[in-house]
Protein backbone atom coordinates (compact mmCIF):
# COMPACT_ATOMS: atom_id res chain seq x y z
CA UNK A 1 0.00 0.00 0.00
CA UNK A 2 2.57 2.14 1.06
CA UNK A 3 4.72 0.91 -1.75
CA UNK A 4 2.09 2.06 -4.25
CA UNK A 5 1.33 5.39 -2.56
CA UNK A 6 5.22 6.21 -3.03
CA UNK A 7 5.44 5.18 -6.60
CA UNK A 8 2.47 6.79 -7.42
CA UNK A 9 3.99 10.47 -6.09
CA UNK A 10 7.17 8.86 -8.17
CA UNK A 11 5.56 8.91 -10.96
CA UNK A 12 3.51 12.27 -10.75
CA UNK A 13 7.16 14.17 -9.94
CA UNK A 14 8.70 12.24 -12.79
CA UNK A 15 5.19 13.48 -14.51
CA UNK A 16 6.08 17.18 -13.39
CA UNK A 17 9.31 17.26 -14.14
CA UNK A 18 8.96 15.94 -18.02
CA UNK A 19 6.54 18.39 -18.39
CA UNK A 20 8.85 21.37 -16.54
CA UNK A 21 11.55 20.27 -18.94
CA UNK A 22 9.30 20.28 -22.28
CA UNK A 23 7.73 23.18 -21.23
CA UNK A 24 10.88 24.55 -21.77
CA UNK A 25 11.92 23.32 -25.32
CA UNK A 26 11.32 25.42 -28.43
CA UNK A 27 7.66 24.15 -29.32
CA UNK A 28 6.60 24.03 -25.50
CA UNK A 29 3.92 26.67 -24.94
CA UNK A 30 4.13 27.63 -28.70
CA UNK A 31 5.30 30.90 -27.93
CA UNK A 32 7.56 32.35 -30.82
CA UNK A 33 8.67 35.88 -30.20
CA UNK A 34 10.91 37.04 -33.72
CA UNK A 35 13.22 39.33 -32.83
CA UNK A 36 15.08 40.02 -36.21
CA UNK A 37 13.85 42.84 -37.80
CA UNK A 38 12.69 42.92 -42.27
CA UNK A 39 15.67 43.74 -43.59
CA UNK A 40 14.24 46.15 -47.06
CA UNK A 41 15.51 49.15 -49.17
CA UNK A 42 14.34 51.03 -45.75
CA UNK A 43 16.41 49.58 -43.50
CA UNK A 44 19.15 51.86 -42.00
CA UNK A 45 22.90 51.67 -42.66
CA UNK A 46 25.70 52.63 -40.67
CA UNK A 47 26.51 56.12 -41.52
CA UNK A 48 23.37 56.98 -44.04
CA UNK A 49 20.96 59.12 -44.51
CA UNK A 50 19.41 57.03 -47.36
CA UNK A 51 19.31 53.93 -45.71
CA UNK A 52 19.62 50.16 -47.97
CA UNK A 53 17.78 51.31 -51.19
CA UNK A 54 17.29 48.78 -53.91
CA UNK A 55 19.27 45.23 -52.86
CA UNK A 56 16.93 42.79 -54.16
CA UNK A 57 16.32 42.29 -58.07
CA UNK A 58 14.87 39.38 -60.76
CA UNK A 59 17.40 38.07 -62.91
CA UNK A 60 15.43 36.02 -64.53
CA UNK A 61 11.74 36.58 -64.80
CA UNK A 62 8.40 34.73 -65.54
CA UNK A 63 7.39 37.93 -67.17
CA UNK A 64 10.49 37.56 -69.47
CA UNK A 65 9.77 34.43 -70.56
CA UNK A 66 11.69 32.56 -68.14
CA UNK A 67 10.27 29.28 -66.43
CA UNK A 68 10.95 30.77 -62.98
CA UNK A 69 11.46 34.00 -60.93
CA UNK A 70 14.98 34.13 -59.80
CA UNK A 71 16.38 37.01 -58.14
CA UNK A 72 19.98 38.19 -56.53
CA UNK A 73 20.62 40.33 -53.51
CA UNK A 74 23.78 42.47 -52.40
CA UNK A 75 23.92 43.10 -48.56
CA UNK A 76 26.32 44.82 -46.45
CA UNK A 77 27.67 42.00 -43.90
CA UNK A 78 26.23 44.21 -41.20
CA UNK A 79 22.71 44.81 -42.45
CA UNK A 80 19.70 44.61 -40.07
CA UNK A 81 19.67 41.87 -37.21
CA UNK A 82 23.19 40.61 -37.11
CA UNK A 83 26.14 38.87 -35.41
CA UNK A 84 29.86 40.22 -35.75
CA UNK A 85 32.86 37.74 -35.87
CA UNK A 86 36.13 38.52 -34.12
CA UNK A 87 37.61 39.42 -37.75
CA UNK A 88 35.67 42.11 -38.15
CA UNK A 89 37.79 44.30 -35.58
CA UNK A 90 41.17 42.82 -35.85
CA UNK A 91 43.26 42.39 -38.75
CA UNK A 92 45.04 39.25 -37.11
CA UNK A 93 41.69 37.64 -36.77
CA UNK A 94 40.85 38.72 -40.48
CA UNK A 95 43.96 36.71 -41.53
CA UNK A 96 43.86 33.88 -39.11
CA UNK A 97 40.10 32.71 -40.50
CA UNK A 98 38.04 33.72 -37.70
CA UNK A 99 34.96 34.32 -39.86
CA UNK A 100 31.20 34.05 -39.15
CA UNK A 101 31.34 30.33 -39.91
CA UNK A 102 33.48 29.92 -36.44
CA UNK A 103 31.55 31.45 -34.36
CA UNK A 104 30.28 29.00 -31.37
CA UNK A 105 26.77 27.64 -31.73
CA UNK A 106 26.40 26.76 -28.64
CA UNK A 107 26.98 30.33 -27.96
CA UNK A 108 24.06 31.30 -30.21
CA UNK A 109 21.79 28.55 -29.17
CA UNK A 110 22.20 27.48 -25.85
CA UNK A 111 23.01 23.55 -24.73
CA UNK A 112 21.30 21.10 -27.26
CA UNK A 113 17.98 19.41 -25.07
CA UNK A 114 18.08 22.25 -22.15
CA UNK A 115 17.45 25.28 -22.79
CA UNK A 116 20.19 27.82 -21.30
CA UNK A 117 18.36 30.08 -20.39
CA UNK A 118 19.07 34.04 -22.30
CA UNK A 119 17.98 37.00 -20.01
CA UNK A 120 16.23 39.96 -21.60
CA UNK A 121 17.47 42.82 -19.26
CA UNK A 122 16.22 46.55 -18.93
CA UNK A 123 18.85 48.50 -19.17
CA UNK A 124 18.26 52.42 -17.74
CA UNK A 125 17.27 54.76 -20.73
CA UNK A 126 18.89 57.94 -19.20
CA UNK A 127 22.36 56.21 -19.42
CA UNK A 128 24.48 54.39 -22.11
CA UNK A 129 25.37 51.24 -20.69
CA UNK A 130 28.59 51.81 -18.56
CA UNK A 131 30.29 50.20 -15.90
CA UNK A 132 28.18 51.43 -12.98
CA UNK A 133 24.89 50.64 -15.42
CA UNK A 134 26.64 47.03 -15.57
CA UNK A 135 27.28 46.74 -12.33
CA UNK A 136 23.40 48.04 -11.20
CA UNK A 137 21.92 45.09 -13.20
CA UNK A 138 23.35 42.74 -11.13
CA UNK A 139 23.51 39.87 -13.83
CA UNK A 140 24.80 36.83 -11.75
CA UNK A 141 27.81 35.00 -12.58
CA UNK A 142 26.66 31.91 -14.51
CA UNK A 143 24.49 33.69 -17.07
CA UNK A 144 26.02 33.29 -20.76
CA UNK A 145 23.28 34.96 -22.97
CA UNK A 146 21.92 38.48 -22.16
CA UNK A 147 20.04 40.99 -24.70
CA UNK A 148 19.61 43.96 -23.28
CA UNK A 149 16.77 46.52 -24.02
CA UNK A 150 17.60 50.48 -24.00
CA UNK A 151 16.24 53.32 -25.60
CA UNK A 152 17.13 52.03 -29.21
CA UNK A 153 13.69 50.03 -28.63
CA UNK A 154 11.57 52.81 -27.70
CA UNK A 155 12.91 55.34 -30.28
CA UNK A 156 12.44 52.35 -32.84
CA UNK A 157 15.65 53.00 -34.70
CA UNK A 158 15.70 50.12 -36.89
CA UNK A 159 12.36 51.32 -38.53
CA UNK A 160 13.55 54.64 -39.33
CA UNK A 161 15.92 54.82 -42.56
CA UNK A 162 17.77 57.84 -41.19
CA UNK A 163 20.98 56.56 -39.61
CA UNK A 164 20.93 57.64 -35.61
CA UNK A 165 24.37 58.56 -34.86
CA UNK A 166 23.53 59.20 -31.27
CA UNK A 167 22.25 55.48 -30.36
CA UNK A 168 22.71 54.14 -26.78
CA UNK A 169 25.72 51.31 -26.42
CA UNK A 170 27.78 50.13 -23.96
CA UNK A 171 30.78 52.37 -23.50
CA UNK A 172 34.66 51.69 -23.30
CA UNK A 173 34.24 50.73 -19.58
CA UNK A 174 30.82 48.69 -19.91
CA UNK A 175 32.33 46.41 -22.03
CA UNK A 176 35.48 46.11 -20.27
CA UNK A 177 33.16 45.47 -16.97
CA UNK A 178 30.91 42.58 -18.73
CA UNK A 179 34.38 41.36 -20.16
CA UNK A 180 36.05 40.87 -16.24
CA UNK A 181 33.13 40.30 -14.29
CA UNK A 182 30.19 38.12 -16.49
CA UNK A 183 30.63 35.13 -17.78
CA UNK A 184 28.34 36.73 -20.47
CA UNK A 185 28.99 35.38 -24.13
CA UNK A 186 26.04 36.52 -26.46
CA UNK A 187 25.69 39.99 -25.95
CA UNK A 188 22.63 41.79 -27.80
CA UNK A 189 23.26 45.05 -28.10
CA UNK A 190 24.20 48.04 -30.59
CA UNK A 191 26.76 50.22 -30.40
CA UNK A 192 29.35 51.77 -31.92
CA UNK A 193 33.32 50.04 -32.70
CA UNK A 194 35.79 51.32 -29.68
CA UNK A 195 33.59 48.75 -27.58
CA UNK A 196 33.56 46.18 -30.51
CA UNK A 197 36.95 46.02 -30.30
CA UNK A 198 37.08 44.78 -25.94
CA UNK A 199 34.26 42.08 -26.43
CA UNK A 200 35.38 40.79 -29.63
CA UNK A 201 39.38 40.24 -27.96
CA UNK A 202 38.54 36.90 -26.50
CA UNK A 203 37.13 35.26 -29.33
CA UNK A 204 34.48 33.72 -27.27
CA UNK A 205 31.86 36.79 -26.96
CA UNK A 206 29.42 37.04 -29.72
CA UNK A 207 27.89 40.21 -30.39
CA UNK A 208 24.12 40.38 -31.80
CA UNK A 209 22.99 43.32 -33.38
CA UNK A 210 19.80 45.32 -34.60
CA UNK A 211 17.33 42.82 -32.02
CA UNK A 212 13.78 43.80 -32.23
CA UNK A 213 13.19 43.47 -28.64
CA UNK A 214 9.89 45.81 -29.07
CA UNK A 215 7.41 44.32 -26.78
CA UNK A 216 8.94 41.80 -25.10
CA UNK A 217 9.07 42.01 -21.28
CA UNK A 218 12.27 41.59 -19.59
CA UNK A 219 12.59 38.23 -18.09
CA UNK A 220 14.37 34.46 -19.04
CA UNK A 221 13.79 33.30 -22.28
CA UNK A 222 15.67 30.68 -24.65
CA UNK A 223 17.18 32.74 -27.55
CA UNK A 224 18.16 30.78 -31.28
CA UNK A 225 20.43 32.82 -33.52
CA UNK A 226 21.14 31.23 -36.63
CA UNK A 227 23.92 32.42 -39.19
CA UNK A 228 24.45 31.71 -42.85
CA UNK A 229 28.23 30.52 -43.24
CA UNK A 230 29.79 32.86 -45.09
CA UNK A 231 33.48 31.66 -45.61
CA UNK A 232 35.36 35.06 -45.02
CA UNK A 233 32.49 37.16 -43.55
CA UNK A 234 33.11 39.43 -40.78
CA UNK A 235 29.37 39.50 -40.18
CA UNK A 236 25.94 37.98 -41.26
CA UNK A 237 22.60 39.06 -40.99
CA UNK A 238 21.15 36.50 -39.09
CA UNK A 239 18.03 35.26 -37.89
CA UNK A 240 16.90 35.57 -33.90
CA UNK A 241 13.81 33.91 -32.59
CA UNK A 242 13.20 33.58 -28.42
CA UNK A 243 11.17 31.12 -26.93
CA UNK A 244 9.50 31.61 -23.30
C1 LIG B 1 12.82 41.93 -68.66
O1 LIG B 1 12.79 42.55 -69.94
C2 LIG B 1 12.86 43.97 -69.93
C3 LIG B 1 12.69 44.46 -71.34
O2 LIG B 1 13.64 43.85 -72.18
C4 LIG B 1 14.17 44.43 -69.29
O3 LIG B 1 14.22 45.82 -69.23
C5 LIG B 1 14.26 43.84 -67.91
O4 LIG B 1 15.50 44.15 -67.34
C6 LIG B 1 14.09 42.32 -67.94
N1 LIG B 1 14.07 41.83 -66.58
C7 LIG B 1 14.65 40.69 -66.23
C8 LIG B 1 14.56 40.33 -64.77
O5 LIG B 1 15.22 39.96 -66.99
C1 LIG C 1 7.71 36.80 -61.09
O1 LIG C 1 8.22 38.02 -61.56
C2 LIG C 1 7.25 38.83 -62.20
C3 LIG C 1 8.01 39.98 -62.83
O2 LIG C 1 8.71 39.49 -63.92
C4 LIG C 1 6.27 39.29 -61.18
O3 LIG C 1 5.25 40.05 -61.79
C5 LIG C 1 5.65 38.08 -60.51
O4 LIG C 1 4.83 38.46 -59.46
C6 LIG C 1 6.71 37.16 -60.00
N1 LIG C 1 6.13 35.95 -59.50
C7 LIG C 1 6.42 35.47 -58.31
C8 LIG C 1 5.78 34.19 -57.93
O5 LIG C 1 7.18 36.07 -57.58
C1 LIG D 1 25.13 57.56 -25.51
O1 LIG D 1 26.32 57.95 -26.17
C2 LIG D 1 26.12 58.64 -27.39
C3 LIG D 1 27.48 58.92 -27.97
O2 LIG D 1 28.12 57.72 -28.30
C4 LIG D 1 25.36 59.91 -27.14
O3 LIG D 1 25.11 60.59 -28.37
C5 LIG D 1 24.03 59.59 -26.47
O4 LIG D 1 23.35 60.75 -26.14
C6 LIG D 1 24.25 58.75 -25.21
N1 LIG D 1 22.96 58.31 -24.73
C7 LIG D 1 22.59 58.44 -23.46
C8 LIG D 1 21.23 57.93 -23.13
O5 LIG D 1 23.32 58.91 -22.62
Amino acid sequence: MNNNKSLLQFCGRVLLTVSIVSGATLDGNGKIFDITHKISSESPIFDSKKGLGHFIWLVSSIKNGSKENASKFELGTHTGTLVDAPSHYSQQYYEEGFDVTTLSLQTLNGKTGFISPALVVDAPRNHNITAEVMKSLNIPRGVHRVLFKTLNTDRRLMHKTEFASDFTGFTKDGAQWLVDNTDIKLVGKSDAAPTHRILLKSREIVPVEGLNLEGIEPGKYAVYCLSLRLVGADGVPTRCILTA
